[in-house]
């Protein structure tokens, strides 16, 4: 929760059978017209991007769905040689498949489990039609990508039908092509007459040619989240995913697949990220033909969701990328994807305003008076937007300690006498906020099971966003605070995963309702810049960004441990979106005293830049520093919330990190070059730069210009004093 600050300054996821049959179209038929992106040859379909193409088909004989192609730019198919069966693997189980069901002889991870009223769960999808769509249809309840203008995306449904169990399964397809990217969910329709249970769901699932691969995800804990791992996908199943009940400082719902030989910037890499905020799995499976399948979706550990006659449920979208320019490219193409067509607020590609957030400054320790000398000292030194965080509400059970008070969402009468709008912020206070009653005290609003105990995390327990009553009420108490104060920014925090569920339908239910609540409030106060945040980087989600433009990336503002967060957060996530603040030192979490430059110059590579701490606890030298960092933060936020990223030295490879942000039209740049360790005795690398003009001039740091041809091949030398020292650095096309 903000206040706007007392100045004029604005505030603010068979046994034997050998056959070779034709089952793809030939070259010739491929000749088809392309309708944005998308071709469709009699039951042979292409989603053709400026770089990628994902191609498949209907078997003529089975209408099994077939997977002839996800990767580089091919204009026409080569005709598939019918698998060789021989064993106990019948052909289905030895074919790349697009929506692979259960019970017919395909041994591998199936994307959908259907358990009928029989019981069965063998399930029986063939093509029955397909439709060419225009845009893009949103989503029932869920969020989901969208076009701007005409041509940025078209979609494809395929219809699938199991004639024995009377369900249908409609596989929706699109392809942004300027951006590389296919967007898949499905759709899951109870035709029948009976009820019928979905077990598992995956948006995604794709089987990738014979080949080696590895496979890069984000794993991790509060406050060391985004932790890349890259290990070798081997035969079986390996997977990850997230029972939390949210997507997790654990594991984020983002896959990456590469070539053994791929880097950050050559190479082949496909990128994944599920477009959800709830319980997820991952599953990669090397089978033994040598297909490597990948899926994304629902967690079927919370999963169990009931259909009745005509009913549906619908999968959360996944996108897949796809670039030759090793993982650096698929970032770029996920950051361009999520800023312009995922993030809905416009917030999004907005300068950010510099901020100072009360909580490790002055944790619960405060009232209005410290609350305005901190507002006011921030304000002089030309912090833009003052942020309060926990501790400002309840009064039953004031939230003065983290024990009380949570869903008591009305200003302590105590610490603010005079609501959350006194005379310093500018805006009179019309009417106070009210709500019924406590929902500490409403035992039926908290998540549980029966008699079960309610295990508490921070002493706390989950409100049951599933009910519709419990949406409401969040509703009409943040509309209470965000219709009656100058409130212009909420930092939404979330502080526990969900344990007890009263059923496993609990948790998807809940997050529906979730995103409803989150809809209706930015729909309802689209001037009200949103922070998502979960203990850190909890809910650091595609799903989140919908709404919220911004989300805290960890609990953990140790500026060391901070780089590889946000390096990895930033394999998917774009810097935008990634909030990063200065802390006093020694640090909270690690004890760590590193300069307040580089805890600055860290946190300046995040989109919403800020500090968290009480300014009188810095030294002098530190604190004449801050009027300096926020002119520079000013300047380069553009870039940073709207520029592409190019990692140019990774923190688990160099001890020389490196980033390049380059505006969108590549005129400006800024360059973040940090030294960890001090080192003795050492040569001075050169810093090779990327994704410049190699025939323009740069002009670097307003003084030296050369070619781009040159910082690239050649590069930049600096040289560090110290362990800990960094440079900013300021390129402009000239
Ligand atoms: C966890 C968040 O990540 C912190 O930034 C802070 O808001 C605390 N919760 C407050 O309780």
């Amino acid at each position: 929760m903000t206040l706007r600050l007392p100045s004029n300054k604005g505030l603010v996821s068979g046994l034997v059978a050998l056959a070779s049959v034709l089952l793809t179209p030939t070259a010739a038929q491929n000749a088809a017209p392309s309708t944005g992106g998308v071709v469709v040859n009699g039951t042979s379909f292409a989603l053709n991007g400026d770089h990628v193409s994902y191609r498949f088909h209907v078997d003529p004989k089975t209408g099994d769905l077939i997977n002839d192609h996800f990767g580089g730019l091919v204009t026409e198919t080569v005709p598939m040689l019918a698998p060789q069966i021989q064993g106990w693997v019948e052909g289905i189980g030895r074919v790349k498949r697009e929506f692979p069901d259960m019970g017919r002889g395909d041994f591998r991870v199936p994307a959908v489990r259907v358990k009928q009223t029989a019981g069965y769960t063998v399930s029986d999808f063939r093509y029955r039609s397909h439709d060419v769509v225009q845009g893009k249809p949103a989503l029932p309840g869920l969020p989901s990508t969208f076009g701007r203008d005409e041509g940025d995306v078209t979609t494809l449904v395929v219809h699938m039908y199991d004639n024995y169990s009377s369900v249908a399964a409609d596989l929706t397809y699109s392809i942004f092509p300027k951006l590389d990217a296919i967007v898949r969910s499905v759709n899951i329709t109870n035709e029948g007459k009976g009820n019928i249970t979905i077990e598992k769901l995956a948006s995604f699932s794709v089987d990738l040619p014979y080949g080696d691969f590895d496979m890069i995800e984000l794993k991790g804990d509060w406050a060391r989240e985004g932790m890349k791992v890259r290990r070798k996908v081997d035969y079986g199943t390996q997977g990850f995913g997230s029972t939390t009940g949210y997507s997790s400082h654990l594991h984020n719902p983002f896959l990456g697949l590469v070539a053994p030989d791929t880097t950050e910037s050559r190479g082949e890499a496909w990128g994944f990220s599920l477009i959800y905020t709830g319980s997820f799995a991952v599953d990669v499976e090397r089978g033994s033909q040598g297909f490597t399948r990948a899926m994304l979706g629902l967690n079927p550990y919370h999963l169990s969701w009931n259909l009745g006659p005509g009913e549906s449920l619908t999968s959360p979208e996944c996108v897949a990328t796809y670039s030759e320019n090793g993982i650096g490219g698929v970032s770029r193409l996920f950051h361009r994807l999520f800023r312009n067509h995922l993030m809905k607020s416009k917030f999004a590609v907005a300068p950010r305003p510099v901020l100072l957030n009360s909580w490790e400054g002055l944790f619960f320790d405060y009232n209005e008076s410290r609350i305005y000398n901190l507002a006011q000292e921030s304000a002089e030194l030309g912090v833009k937007l003052f942020v309060l965080d926990d501790g400002w509400f309840g009064n039953e059970y004031p939230r003065v300690i983290d024990n009380a008070g949570l869903g008591d969402w009305q200003a302590n009468k105590d610490r603010f006498p005079n609501g959350l709008a006194p005379s310093w912020t500018k805006s009179p206070l019309s009417r106070r906020p009210t709500h019924p009653r406590s929902c500490s005290l409403v035992s039926d609003w908290a998540l549980h099971a029966g008699d079960y105990p309610r295990t508490l995390t921070r002493s706390e327990l989950v409100l049951n966003v599933a009910l519709p009553e419990v949406q409401d009420f969040i509703i009409a108490s943040l509309s209470d605070i965000l219709g009656n104060t100058s409130v212009t920014y909420v930092k939404w925090d979330n502080n526990r995963a969900i344990h007890e569920m009263p059923s496993d339908s609990v948790a998807h239910a809940y997050m529906l309702g979730l995103y409803r609540v989150f809809d209706t409030l930015m729909t309802r106060f689209p001037d009200v810049l949103f922070e998502g945040c979960a203990s850190g980087g909890g809910r650091f989600d595609a799903g989140i960004l919908q709404y919220f433009p911004q989300v805290w990336t960890s609990d953990d503002t140790d500026a060391l441990m901070r780089i590889y967060t946000q390096f990895g957060t930033s394999l998917v996530y774009p810097p935008s979106s990634m909030g990063a603040h200065v802390s006093v030192v020694p640090n909270q979490q690690t004890g760590r005293t590193i300069p307040f430059s580089f805890r600055s110059h860290v946190a300046l590579m995040g989109g919403s830049f800020g500090f968290e701490l009480d300014p009188a606890e810095l030294s002098d030298a530190d604190r004449a520093q801050i009027p300096g960092i926020i002119k520079l933060a000013e300047e380069i936020n553009p870039i940073i919330v709207k520029g592409d990223l190019w990692r140019l030295n990774l923190p688990e490879d160099s001890n020389w990190p490196a980033a390049l942000y380059l505006s969108e039209d590549g005129n400006k740049g800024v360059l973040f070059y940090f030294q960890v360790r001090s080192t003795v005795d050492q040569p001075t690398p050169y810093l090779r730069l990327q994704g410049l003009d190699p025939a323009a001039r740069y002009t670097v740091n307003g003084t030296d210009t050369y070619s781009g041809a040159t910082l690239m091949r050649m590069g930049l030398q600096y040289r560090f004093k110290g362990e800990y020292d960094s440079k900013v650095v300021l390129i402009e096309k000239a």
